[in-house]
């Protein structure tokens, strides 16, 4: 499993075939990097293909829509699916592979085993999206289990994904180095996502408010506020003044165990999920409060 950058990196599409492609590369005493993602790739994707190649020897980018992790009025069908695009994206990126599983490899007829991270997976996000992070830890725990590698590279983008994909790794012993990639961002603060290309222009104008009320709570962070009801607050006014914007929560938490303190301590998550038009949006910054 090699590319020379700029080549278009081998697509794999069975488990067989996929393993041992990584068997080889760990048999010459190589590393491997993981980057699990749903396609439609964008510079966010794309830093932790870079993290990749960087720290591990080859670097191996998945691509699979995960249909458990999409609730029943949720996007999954329109979810933008573009493979040639993305496999160019890849090969520029310098990506060695690509695992681009079929649903029938990923969920055979008659699947009924899942993996929960129970208390987590309802919290934040898990309130609106009750299945979600069920999906998540299934479809990882699933990948791993295909691609025996030795790093995964997850964004800090999506944190709450982290942290449970984290747990499920540490609980159920996997042998994988779970590394975090800070978030990328627009000029302008709205971090990117696949999602981004469903807004309209009015929309896409009022997004970055998204990132304006993060940094607020930042600044009042910064500046003595110890109160999450407070800094949520904050947050909430900034994006109140936006009509674009429905926000579904903010949160001020800890970024260990997602419980809301009294007094913000330690290290800290702040992250919110806002409607604009139908398209839901995430964003968070993590802060370390002393
Ligand atoms: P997807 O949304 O395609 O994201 C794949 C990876 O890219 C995730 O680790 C995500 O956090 C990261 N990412 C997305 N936008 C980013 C940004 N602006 N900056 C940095 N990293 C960013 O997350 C998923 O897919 C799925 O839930 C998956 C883990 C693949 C399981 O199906």
């Amino acid at each position: 499993m090699s590319a020379d950058s700029g080549e278009k990196p081998r697509v794999v599409t069975t488990a067989a075939e996929f393993r041992a492609a990584c068997d080889a590369v760990r048999a010459a005493g190589r590393t491997l990097g993981l980057v699990p993602t749903m396609g439609a790739l964008h510079a966010g994707h794309l830093a932790l293909v870079a993290e990749a190649r960087k720290r591990a020897n080859v670097a191996a980018v998945t691509i699979f829509v995960n249909p458990t992790q999409f609730g029943p009025n949720e996007d999954f069908d329109k979810y933008p699916r573009t493979f040639e695009a993305d496999r160019d994206l890849c090969g520029r990126a310098g990506a060695d592979a690509i695992f681009a599983p079929t649903r029938e490899l990923m969920y055979p007829p008659g699947f009924r085993t899942f993996v929960e991270v129970t208390g987590w997976q309802n919290r934040l996000c898990g309130a609106s999206r009750p299945a979600h992070f069920r999906g998540v830890s299934t479809v990882v725990l699933k990948l791993f289990h295909i691609v025996p590698a030795d790093v995964a590279y997850f964004g800090q983008k999506d944190a709450q994904q982290l942290l449970i994909i984290r747990k499920t790794v540490h609980d159920l012993n996997v042998p994988i180095e779970i590394r975090a990639v800070p978030t990328v961002r627009e000029a302008d603060g709205l971090a990117l996502s696949s999602r981004n290309r469903y807004l309209t222009h009015a929309e896409r104008a009022a997004a970055p408010a998204l990132f304006r009320g993060l940094q607020r709570a930042q600044a009042m962070i910064e500046s003595g506020e110890r109160n999450p009801a407070t800094v949520e607050g904050a947050v909430a006014a900034e994006l109140s003044a936006v009509p674009e914007i429905r926000v579904d929560y903010i949160r001020a938490v800890s970024a260990e165990t997602l419980d809301r303190p009294e007094r913000l301590s330690g290290p800290t998550l702040i992250a919110l999920a806002a409607y604009l038009g139908s398209t839901r949006l995430i964003d968070n910054i993590q802060l370390d409060v002393r």
